[in-house]
């Protein structure tokens, strides 16, 4: 079965890391057709348009879209692509490797974000001169949804511990509907869990990163917490992350265009082939997604590395190190 996967590598180091991701997933026995749509500054520089109905369509149309990183745009261009795709779920793993210097060295935590709601949903007003409000807004279907898909990846991946990120001392009608719809999906599935005051959360994170396995969390308390974690383990050239929804999904480094060393070749590609493990993942090939993710790690502790890392490699020499790891496991 061929897969349609979309390939939006956008603007800076998009376009070294997400050539250097496609290139892995081409050496794996996975049968993808990869379709190239533009979207970023250059894009809009080009046609007006940052996000062009042209990339909306093919990335709505693929079995999931490959996406590197937007200049000034980026707010144009990814938060509709997600919307695109149909996603809700914003899927942030933060995992300290071996060989990486890492503030916090045992960390593997996965943030389960609320991605269409909460206080994003962008409803701002000005009521008064001076005076603006915003509201939060909480719905039980969104709550469930992310309340099973928390769970339920926790469950595949083998996570024993989960924790409900929440404020539902402050905010308790919204809140305390997100934590009421978790507990009826705990109890569906007869499963435990923790919740946890997303404060108090932040600074357990920091002290005891190691004690955490999956965290579900409404949308800003994810956005905030899954920075923080990845604070922990090093640099961003390490963390991918997938937007998912029922039957799409969009996979993208957390990273942006880094434009102090877009053009030289120097990116750390991990993140970009991180991100493509979890599109092999979605698609329906675990044992492949693995194979990417362990050649990765065995490169980012033996080297070569980029200067990121403190290494002097080019994203080349490390791409051709993990499809040369890749090789050996076949
Ligand atoms: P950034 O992630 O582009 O860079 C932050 C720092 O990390 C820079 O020093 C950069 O060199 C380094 N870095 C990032 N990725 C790296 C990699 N793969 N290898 C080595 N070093 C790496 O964030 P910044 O500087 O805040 O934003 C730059 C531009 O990117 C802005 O125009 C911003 O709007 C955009 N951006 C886009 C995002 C997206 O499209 N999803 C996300 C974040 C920022
Ligand atoms: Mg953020």
């Amino acid at each position: 079965m061929t897969h349609e996967v979309a390939v939006v590598p956008g603007d800076g180091i998009g376009t070294e890391v997400i050539p250097a991701a496609t290139r892995v997933l081409r050496a794996t026995p996975v049968d993808i057709e990869f379709v190239r749509a533009a979207a970023g500054d250059e894009t809009r520089a080009e046609t007006g348009e940052a996000l062009p109905e042209r990339t909306r369509q093919v990335a709505a149309a693929a079995d999931a879209t490959l996406f590197g990183a937007a200049g000034e745009t980026a707010a144009d261009v990814i938060l509709p692509l997600r919307e695109v795709v149909g996603s809700f779920a914003n899927v942030r793993p933060a995992r300290s490797y071996p060989g990486v210097d890492a503030l916090a060295p045992a960390t593997d935590i996965v943030f389960i974000r609320e991605n269409t709601e909460g206080v994003y949903a962008g409803i701002e007003s000005e009521i008064a001169e001076g005076v603006r409000t915003l509201t939060r807004v909480t719905t039980e279907t969104a709550c469930e949804r992310i309340a099973e898909y928390g769970f339920s990846y926790a469950a595949q991946n083998g996570y024993d511990q989960v924790t409900v990120a929440h404020k539902a001392n402050v905010m308790r009608r919204t809140d305390g509907l997100f934590l009421d719809a978790v507990q009826r999906v705990g109890e569906r599935r007869g499963v435990s869990y923790e919740t946890a005051l997303m404060d108090a959360l932040a600074m357990h994170l920091v002290m005891r990163p190691e004690e955490y396995g999956v965290v579900i969390c409404p949308n800003l308390a994810g956005d905030v917490l899954s920075d923080l974690a990845a604070g922990l383990v090093g640099g961003l050239g390490l963390l991918p992350s997938a937007n998912v929804g029922p039957d799409n999904a969009l996979f993208e480094p957390v990273h942006g265009t880094a434009p102090d060393i877009a053009g030289e070749g120097l990116a750390n590609p991990a993140a970009a082939i991180l991100s493509a493990s979890m599109l092999l993942e979605h698609l329906g090939h675990p044992e492949t997604a693995t194979r990417v993710g362990d050649a990765v790690k065995t490169v980012l502790a033996e080297g070569p590395t980029t200067p990121d890392l403190g290494g002097e490699a080019t994203t080349d020499d490390v791409t051709d190190a993990v499809l040369a790891e890749m090789e050996m496991e076949l």
